[in-house]
């Protein structure tokens, strides 16, 4: 199952991608490419550090948001890609562009979706008073932050806690949950299907 990861920042998601590969973990992926639309992104040395093609294809080089998304279409299928991840890819990308990989397109977000689509989800959830926090890895579709749900990982939130603390616990949970949704795609274990996620246990 070949994969193109797409990023924008620290790229510590790509980092468990990279330590699950080498321990053994993702036996049936390999990680052709790394994208990023900004040339500053610590996610791309660390794609080098590990031997990983990267590019960067900057937006503001863009007229639009469909341009950008087609060279990004074009670039991604150049290395035949299976399943796109996006790990901290802070673009919204535009119907067309989900459409193309529907089914094969994934992404993590700091919350336990369906609460808090979008941005500042930590603060939100201590705001709101909740006593636990997490991460959903989805399937993406056009709705913003709202596809099918594959996997959550939860924590408590406890007295005291702020946005950072909250945000470095989830993050460590996230690296778990992401390589083992991709490990099931891979396995043929999860399809998208009717709009759900499907998880076929009885594959293997
Ligand atoms: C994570 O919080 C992830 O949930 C969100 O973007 C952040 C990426 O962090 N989608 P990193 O670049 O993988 O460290």
């Amino acid at each position: 199952c070949k994969l193109v990861i797409l990023l924008s920042g620290s790229g510590s998601n790509l980092q468990a991608f990279i330590d699950a590969s080498r321990d053994g973990l993702l036996p049936d992926v390999e990680i052709c490419a790394v994208i990023s639309n900004k040339a500053q992104a610590y996610g791309l040395e660390r794609a080098k550090q590990a031997g990983i093609a990267t590019v960067c294809i900057d937006h503001t080089q863009f007229a639009s948001r469909e341009a950008f998304d087609a060279e990004l279409q074009v670039c991604i299928d150049s290395y035949h890609a299976d399943l796109v991840v996006l790990a901290g890819f802070m673009r919204i990308l535009t119907p067309r562009f989900v459409r193309h990989y529907l089914g094969r397109l994934i992404n993590i977000h700091p919350s336990l979706l369906p609460k808090y689509p979008g941005l500042h989800t930590h603060q939100r959830a201590l705001d709101a008073g909740d006593c636990e926090a997490g991460a959903t890895v989805h399937f993406v579709t056009e709705e913003l932050d709202g596809g099918p749900a594959i996997v959550q990982a939860k924590i408590p939130v406890f007295p005291g806690d702020d946005a950072a603390a909250l945000a470095t616990r989830v993050l460590s949970k996230e690296h778990t949950i992401y390589p083992l949704a991709a490990r099931w795609f891979a396995e043929g274990r999860l399809v998208l299907q009717d709009s759900k996620a499907v998880f076929d246990e009885q594959v293997l």
